[in-house]
């Protein structure tokens, strides 16, 4: 099927999560890995919980933006490994937090989508102002045409309410739609939801063992000049 545009997943696809992790390592020496990966589990368990749990029951449906999620996922995280930072040293981390690196090849594979004439978007459970920050901390203003934030539908990924918005925001059917993300649950609930799926498998994990296999799968974002029979 025809691809009438990409769209990108942000942290771990386009933006590094884990480029946290040497100041981590600065600040709680031999636990910054740990904690980083702790973190960032906690920061999407979150975020399950509150779009699984919502109490609609009661007409009030909960939700805390995404960087609220990230800040309170960090604070469990050091709480679990017992480490006390100053408010400096936090604020440090969250600083970095709010441009992280994008991985090295992505601005190569965003310039050439533009230049074939593609349309890309970013779909991600971060709030704006979060996306907008990394987004131009990369210098991809120009190379991404949509955000689309979760926070306009208060619904995570991987609800049919948060995948719904592209169709809302791009106009396009799920189908004409190439979804590229590096988290397996991630591309799990963009197949079930009707997009084309692409896995960025960057840490060589085995797919996981429910649900739709990725159409496509790489080790980087180079694969999807490949897909798009680009390369
Ligand atoms: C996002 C996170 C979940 O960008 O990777 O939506």
């Amino acid at each position: 099927m025809a691809i009438k545009a990409v769209a990108f997943d942000a942290y771990g696809t386009l933006f590094d999560v884990y480029a946290v992790t040497s100041r981590l390592e600065a600040c709680c020496p031999g636990k910054g890995g740990a904690i980083a990966q702790l973190w960032r589990d906690k920061q999407i368990e979150y975020s399950r919980l509150i779009s699984l749990s919502d109490p609609t029951a009661s007409g009030s449906q909960y939700y805390e933006p995404f960087w609220d999620l990230t800040v309170k996922a960090l604070d469990y995280a050091l709480q679990r490994f017992d480490i006390r930072l100053g408010d400096a040293d936090i604020q440090s981390i969250l600083d970095q937090y709010h441009s992280l690196d994008a991985f090295e090849e992505n601005a190569a594979v965003l310039r050439a989508l533009k230049s074939a004439g593609i349309r890309t978007a970013i779909v991600s459970n971060g709030d704006p102002a979060m996306l907008n920050g990394a987004v131009r901390a990369a210098g991809f203003d120009a190379l991404i045409d949509d955000v689309v934030s979760v926070d306009a539908v208060r619904h995570f990924k991987t609800t049919p309410q948060a995948y719904g918005l592209v169709e809302q925001t791009l106009g396009l059917k799920p189908c004409d739609v190439l979804f590229v993300s590096s988290n397996g649950w991630d591309v799990m609930g963009a197949g079930w939801f009707g997009f084309q799926t692409c896995w960025i498998n960057r840490a060589g994990l085995p797919a996981e063992t429910i649900g739709p296999r990725p159409l496509h799968e790489g080790h980087d974002l180079n694969v999807v000049l490949t897909v798009l029979g680009r390369q």
